[in-house]
């Protein structure tokens, strides 16, 4: 059930009904952890094509995206590079940064920067990074990842920074923040 009272599931069922009218080629969610995909698997007839959650170095949620990926549910991860870029809506609980030395170790070795690191980390894991930018520069730069990977053990590296530290959260002190900084009223 949402803060607005709207039950999810019946959101879901109209989803699913956009889907057999042929209205939507596939449906998905987001921000849903386990129980509450659990709680479509058994209610509903289809399987969410894609979660959009927030993975990044300070937040791995390896659970819920193994979770996710045995259900061949496509993981979208958003605010891929964390708290290493400014977050003015919400207090930044982590030392994250672009020269964090692993990454930058990562970086030397396949002659890459940083955020690249980050993204090929992120597509590693099976998942597809969303970087949001406004510059011309850095959307190149974020979209120049398609040669080089990363080993296991080097993922299993970057898998160490894990803070269980989220840049988004949605309770309504984080909400009104995000809300008020987005101008979104
Ligand atoms: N489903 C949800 O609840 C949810 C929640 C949050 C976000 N999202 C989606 O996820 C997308 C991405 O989220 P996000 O905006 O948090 O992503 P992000 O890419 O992690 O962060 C965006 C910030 O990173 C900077 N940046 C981007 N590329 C960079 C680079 N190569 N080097 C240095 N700084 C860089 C951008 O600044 P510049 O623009 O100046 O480059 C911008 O300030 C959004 O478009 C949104 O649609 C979904």
């Amino acid at each position: 059930m949402s803060s607005n009272n709207h039950d999810y599931l019946d959101v879901w069922k109209g989803m699913e009904d956009m889907k057999r009218l042929k209205l939507a080629r596939s449906i998905g969610v987001s921000n849903f952890n386990s129980s509450e995909i659990n709680r479509i698997l058994v209610n509903s007839d289809t399987v969410p094509s894609v979660n959009q959650i927030e993975i990044n170095p300070t937040y791995t949620d390896l659970e819920l995206v193994a979770y996710c990926q045995s259900l061949n549910i496509t993981v979208l991860s958003y605010a891929p590079f964390g708290f290493m870029v400014p977050r003015p809506f919400v207090n930044n609980p982590t030392n994250s940064t672009f020269e964090e030395p692993v990454l930058v170790k990562l970086a030397k070795k396949y002659g890459k920067k940083t955020n690249q690191v980050v993204l090929r980390y992120l597509i590693d894991r099976g998942t597809i990074p969303i970087p949001k930018s406004v510059n011309k520069e850095r959307i190149k730069s974020n979209i120049d990842v398609f040669d080089f990977s990363l080993t296991s053990e080097e993922i299993y590296s970057i898998n160490e920074l894990n803070e269980n530290a989220k840049v988004y959260n949605f309770d309504q002190e984080h909400l009104t923040a995000i809300f008020d900084y987005f101008d979104l009223y």
